[in-house]
């Protein structure tokens, strides 16, 4: 065993529906790392760096942040990799010789699970079509200029919220209107849905995908549920469909590794951990 009363842990405001603890306990046990991985939740009205300061003294050796904390986790951080410089955005720390380097995997997550997800197709070398301007968009999008793709279209609903992220690529992106994502889908490669729609609760993702280029890649970081209207269409349509536990496993798997130096692998007995658990919601 390696690594004994080393602690890690995700930090949101609330956590207790994260499923971080379940894929890295997976891989503790798997790699035979004998350290925690706990819910943290830490209150927006909180000082954030104190906070994050008690966790190292109490044996954190890095952390998970989620919702409302990737931009306090970023202004509280010491260095930052690229990716969270590029995004103002940590997702992940680690706490070391009481410094705290801010990280952010998202974006090389994403990219990952499209690789595991759609192995051998070209979406690289053809345009992208991005639906939705929060958070994740914001991750994907940069990833996706760094991934090299030289046409990279947004739309959303609102489209100033779009536009305010034109600051964050370079010419690769260009933004157009939400009722025009039809005809913006036109020889796209890929299609990634970002925003809430199709998620249980909320409505279907209103998108025909007649236009899109032929073998495109359809994927949706909405995981509940699974298999999601748009990408249900997807795979009726003889398109590549990539759900949304990909990047969810795949952003984990890069924060494990820089806590424990081990890529752990995103295997199919994980994913029907994560299935299970998603059942029982
Ligand atoms: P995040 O958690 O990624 O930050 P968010 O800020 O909740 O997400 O954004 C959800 C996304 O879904 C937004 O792009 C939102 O569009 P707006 O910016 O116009 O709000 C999009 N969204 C939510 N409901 C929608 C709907 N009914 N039609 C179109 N887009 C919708």
């Amino acid at each position: 065993m390696v690594g004994g009363g080393q602690k890690t842990g995700i930090i949101g405001w609330p956590v207790s529906h994260s499923r971080s603890p379940l894929l890295h306990s997976y891989w503790m046990q798997k790699h035979a790392i004998e350290a925690s991985y706990e819910r943290y939740p830490i209150d927006p009205a909180a000082d954030f760096r104190q906070a994050l300061e008690a966790m190292a003294q109490d044996g954190f050796i890095g952390a998970n942040v989620t919702i409302p904390h990737k931009e306090n986790a970023f202004a509280a951080c010491d260095s930052h990799t690229q990716p969270a410089q590029n995004l103002g955005a940590v997702n992940t720390i680690v706490m070391r010789d009481g410094r705290l380097l801010g990280a952010n995997t998202d974006g090389d997550g994403f990219i990952a699970s499209l690789e595991a997800g759609a192995p051998n197709q070209d979406w690289r070398q053809r345009p992208a079509l991005v639906l939705g301007a929060g958070g994740a968009a914001r991750a994907i999008l940069v990833a996706l200029e760094t991934a090299g793709l030289s046409d990279i279209r947004l739309v959303n609903r609102t489209r100033a919220r779009a536009e305010a992220l034109a600051p964050l690529c370079g010419q690769a992106l260009s933004i157009g209107d939400w009722d025009a994502r039809e005809a913006l889908a036109q020889e796209c490669g890929l299609l990634v849905n970002t925003t809430s729609l199709g998620m249980h609760g909320a409505p279907r993702l209103d998108m025909g995908l007649e236009t899109l280029g032929e073998k495109a890649v359809v994927t949706d970081i909405v995981y509940t549920p699974l298999e999601t209207d748009l990408l249900a269409r997807a795979r009726a349509s003889g398109l590549v469909a990539v759900d949304g536990l990909g990047m969810l496993m795949h952003q984990a798997a890069l924060s494990f590794e820089m806590w424990f130096g081990v890529r752990p692998q995103v295997d199919v007995a994980l994913r029907a951990l994560l299935v299970e658990d998603l059942g029982s919601l």
